[in-house]
């Protein structure tokens, strides 16, 4: 099968993101939860009832009428084929099919190599699309079936949520009706689905244009790092696919917040692009907890977990080591006997000369400490000059490479990889998995990673994923 790439400008937050949909007007009567808005006057009420797509003939903007007729062409194949799309999301790429067709959503299954007992995330275009899924098949929203007007179905401990943080990197679960329109194997014979409005408003237009929800995984290979740049799909899933929408980089970097809203208290199942932070500030969620592992995961000491053991996520080809914030002695850098250990034998991959790689955040030094030479030619990752002052959606990181030293100074006992992802914890996120990506392209054998401290903001998306694709964690 040939992949196909088919450039369309991400134009998030940009003027010119109106070319590709608006929101419907509406009285404000109809707006997110309506009983509730009238008791709450005063706060500001978001409409994100309709997605509305103009027509490339009534596009002057020759750019936004040739996206607008690539997206069409996708949306019409989103409709038919069971083989699923790739398209950019603020978070990373997803592998769209269409959410009610069987056929559809086995094909995501069988060209990421992912076992079926996952469930898939449903994305929608807009609350008009969901609320149609939270009725029971055969059934519309106005349709004459009842007689009484509809109230609000979508669960009142959400629409706070949806109000401040849709469209966004956020996932709420949702029951699954019976004789629900999804596709069985989007839920994996759960009763609840995950559901999420992309911020991307391409995204969202090519939901509108597929005419269905889109079940979406993350678009890697299953076990690879997420990915966050079209290459990286290429990359894991070429001949697996026919067309793969190019966005550019994606803005957030990591997958979105999965809450689940219907248990008391509610709780994060998976942190992400919503911090806890903003969680927190949302009415009925003040006491938000945690249900993941990530703690028990990082397992006892400086005892790495047995290469068995290790859940395969998120992981580069390398063996990553990561070094938590709080290990104090990792504060200025990798370990003379990390070092020794990643050095042992000495021979790397297919018998190439080894390779050591660093990904470096608040504080290690160039190379982490380590003994180098010839450092300092800069290769830039994702983006080019020009652009880097369009925002997070184009930033790049440098990776310098060089040799790394024997202990006496004066033989090279490895290639030597940097990155720098910086200090900002937006930008960390933004470029983590890309990093993971690049040093695996470029032969590390192992990948030595600082680690940040993780509050409530994304940085505890960061250090979650960290955890699940180290096999050694230093604590
Ligand atoms: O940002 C994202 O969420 C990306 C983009 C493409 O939207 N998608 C993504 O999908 O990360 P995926 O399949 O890689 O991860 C989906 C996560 C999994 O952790 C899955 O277990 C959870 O959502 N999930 C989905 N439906 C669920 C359900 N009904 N109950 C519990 N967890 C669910
Ligand atoms: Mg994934």
């Amino acid at each position: 099968m040939k992949t196909r790439i088919i450039k369309v400008q991400q134009r998030d937050g940009s003027p010119s993101e109106a070319v590709l949909g608006r929101w419907a007007a509406e009285d404000g009567e109809n707006k997110i939860g309506n009983t509730q808005r009238r008791e709450n006057a005063t706060s500001t009420s978001k409409n994100l009832n309709s997605w509305q797509v103009p027509s490339p003939a009534d596009t002057t903007d020759p750019s936004a009428a040739a996206d607008l007729t690539a997206l069409e062409e996708a949306g019409a194949y989103l409709r038919t084929s069971d083989i699923p799309v790739a398209f950019p999301t603020e978070t990373v790429y997803g592998l769209g099919a269409d959410a009610t067709r069987s056929g559809a959503v086995k094909g995501i299954y069988a060209a990421k190599g992912r076992p079926s007992d996952n469930p898939l995330i449903v994305h929608v275009c807009d609350l008009d699309m969901l609320r149609s899924f939270l009725l029971p098949r055969g059934e519309t929203i106005n349709g004459s079936s009842s007689s009484e007007p509809q109230g609000e179905t979508i669960p009142q401990i959400y629409l706070p949520l949806i109000e401040r943080l849709w469209p966004g990197p956020l996932t709420i679960l949702l029951p699954n009706p019976q004789l629900s329109k999804l596709a069985p194997e989007v839920t994996a014979g759960l009763g609840t689905f995950g559901c999420r409005m992309p911020a991307s408003a391409l995204a969202r237009t090519l939901i509108k244009l597929a005419g269905a929800p889109l079940a979406a995984p993350s678009a890697n290979a299953s076990t690879k790092p997420s990915p966050t740049a079209a290459q990286h799909v290429l990359d894991d899933l070429e001949g697996r696919i026919e067309l793969i929408l190019d966005g550019g980089a994606c803005d957030v970097g990591v997958e979105s917040t999965v809450v689940d809203g219907m248990c008391q208290p509610p709780v994060v199942l998976r942190p992400g692009g919503v911090s806890i932070e903003a969680l927190r500030a949302c009415p009925g969620w003040e006491a938000v907890e945690k249900a993941y592992k990530d703690q028990a995961e990082m397992g006892a000491k400086t005892a790495p977990r047995a290469p068995g053991m290790k859940y395969k996520h998120y992981s580069p080809k390398a063996r990553v080591v990561l070094y938590e914030a709080g290990f104090e002695g990792g504060k200025s850098g990798v370990l003379e006997e990390d070092l020794d250990k990643a050095l042992e034998g000495c021979v790397g991959h297919e018998g190439r000369e080894k390779a050591i790689a660093v990904i470096r955040t608040k504080q290690w030094p160039v190379a982490a400490g380590m003994r180098s030479v010839g450092l300092g030619q800069d290769s830039r990752v994702q983006g080019s000059d020009e652009d880097d002052n369009a925002g997070l959606g184009t930033t790049s990181f440098f990776v310098r490479q060089g040799a790394l030293l024997s202990a006496n100074g004066e033989t090279t006992a490895a290639r030597l990889l940097d990155v720098d992802l910086g200090q900002d914890i937006k930008r960390v996120a933004h470029g983590l998995f890309a990093a993971l990506r690049e040093l695996d392209r470029l032969g590390a054998d192992v990948i030595f990673v600082e680690g940040v401290s993780d509050g409530d903001d994304i940085a505890a998306a960061v250090m979650n994923r960290l955890r699940k694709a180290a096999s050694d964690i230093r604590a």
